[in-house]
């Protein structure tokens, strides 16, 4: 790895200064690509009250949990996972829709992490998020025109009279009749208030998108149609994405790079192509088995069906170790013991499994052990020495480890 490498924002004796320089020289560098959007070790535990007159706080539900990537400049990083896994809590934090426990929101090398509303205001503008629901996310008493207008009026972006040609134009550019302004939500079919859901979060010509499952509420034949809008919009206007869905085909087609979740962690991120073709994550082939296969269909062939056992643990008590152990069938004492962390094993491929492989490969020996400087059970070994690189960082390194054959090895 390189040394790029950071600890947690936690106990970091780093000043304001030097993680804004810190974060400007990954951005610029790195992979070659600038990223919009760095998230580094983000966190956010909601608070479980007790019944009663006087609610003490008797929990959290760790809803995301040491959560850190990039999203490029004009591309788009899908997120999926299960119901349940923190994927709108992430999609809301970087909109700063909730104040975050901790770790670090990068927009344009800036930390947005901690801003206060009123320093949030300007950034309100270049980050817009599109909801997963067009029937409750728009008010069903404000016509089309107050509802794409209103934040033209709450940013004073454009003089009083110039807010309904404004208005026309955007309705216009997301395929819907510019005259239809005066009209109400209930008007309007399901994929088409999806769009004015569109047409609004284009209103201040943001730079980041988050859209948090914008296609899942539809009918399969107008899904196809929106992603469509959201791809040419994407490449007319170079707005950079994070693409929110349970869905993993329509983030297939959307998205050059994607990461799962599950339980409040990323397990795997990698680019497509690997993701797709070669996962190393138990999950994220149980999850891949439930996808058609075209391909595999073309010549008749079938993908084997991965079936989880169980459900998905309780976030406010999640199981030690490796949160997915519960209900993983390649499962060990090390699991129960250590979090394994998500390493980069490619030049665009992390994962988070001691025994990282693709199906019916997987290493009989944790690969991490070493790393971590521990035993193949998981116990510490007193004789091995740990490598801090291993902790997780935004982003792709230069370096990466080599876990074939279930021995790592930095390569270059
Ligand atoms: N405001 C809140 N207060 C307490 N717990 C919350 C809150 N919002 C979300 N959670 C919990 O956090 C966890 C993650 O929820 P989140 O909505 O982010 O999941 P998701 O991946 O978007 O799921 P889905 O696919 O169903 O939309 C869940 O256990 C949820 O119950
Ligand atoms: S670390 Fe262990 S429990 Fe977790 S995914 Fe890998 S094999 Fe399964
Ligand atoms: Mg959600």
């Amino acid at each position: 790895m390189t040394d790029q490498t950071v600890t947690s924002d936690s106990g970091s004796a780093k000043s304001a200064e030097q993680s804004s320089e810190f974060a400007a020289s990954r951005l610029a560098g790195g992979d070659g690509r600038d990223a919009i959007l760095e998230v580094e070790n983000l966190r956010m535990y909601f608070p479980v009250k007790s019944s009663g007159v006087i609610r003490r706080t008797v929990g959290h539900v760790q809803a995301v949990d040491g959560v850190s990537f990039q999203v490029p400049a004009g591309g788009a990083l899908g997120l999926v996972g299960e119901s349940g896994c923190g994927k709108s809590t992430t999609g809301r934090l970087i909109t700063r829709l909730y104040q975050p426990t901790g770790g670090k929101i990068m927009f344009e090398g800036k930390d947005i992490a901690g801003l206060s509303p009123k320093k949030l205001m300007p950034l309100r503008r270049d980050i817009q998020m599109i909801f997963q629901d067009p029937y409750t996310s728009l008010n069903p008493r404000h016509t089309v025109g107050a509802i794409v207008g209103a934040p033209l009026l709450i940013h004073n972006v454009v003089p009083k009279k110039k807010v309904l040609p404004r208005v026309q134009e955007l309705l216009e550019v997301v395929g819907l009749n510019p005259e239809h302004y005066n009209r109400y939500p209930n008007e309007f079919s399901g994929g088409q208030r999806q769009r004015i859901g569109i047409a609004r979060a284009l209103t201040l010509q943001p730079k980041l998108l988050v859209a948090d499952e914008p296609v899942s509420a539809l009918d399969v034949s107008i899904q196809a149609q929106v992603v469509n809008l959201l791809q040419d919009l994407q490449r007319e206007f170079d707005i950079s994405f994070l693409f929110i869905a349970h869905d993993l085909a329509v983030v297939r087609h959307f998205c050059p790079e994607v990461a799962v979740m599950y339980l409040g962690k990323i397990v795997e991120i990698a680019d497509r192509e690997t993701l797709y073709n070669h996962p190393q994550h138990p999950y994220t082939q149980a999850l891949l088995s439930a996808v058609p296969d075209v391909k595999q269909a073309a010549i008749g062939g079938r993908r084997e069906r991965i079936r989880l056992e169980g459900d998905v643990p309780s976030p406010i008590n999640p199981p030690s170790g490796c949160r997915f152990r519960t209900r993983c069938p390649l499962a060990q004492e090390i699991c129960a013991k250590q979090e394994p962390p998500l390493l980069q094993i490619g030049e665009r491929h992390k994962v988070a499994c001691h025994f990282a492989g693709e199906i019916g490969q997987h290493p009989t020996k944790p690969v991490t052990a070493r790393l971590l400087g521990i035993d193949d059970q998981g116990n510490p070994d007193p004789g091995a020495t740990p490598d801090p690189n291993a902790v997780e960082q935004p982003g792709f390194a230069d370096t990466w480890y080599d876990v074939q054959g279930g021995h790592l090895g930095a390569k270059a």
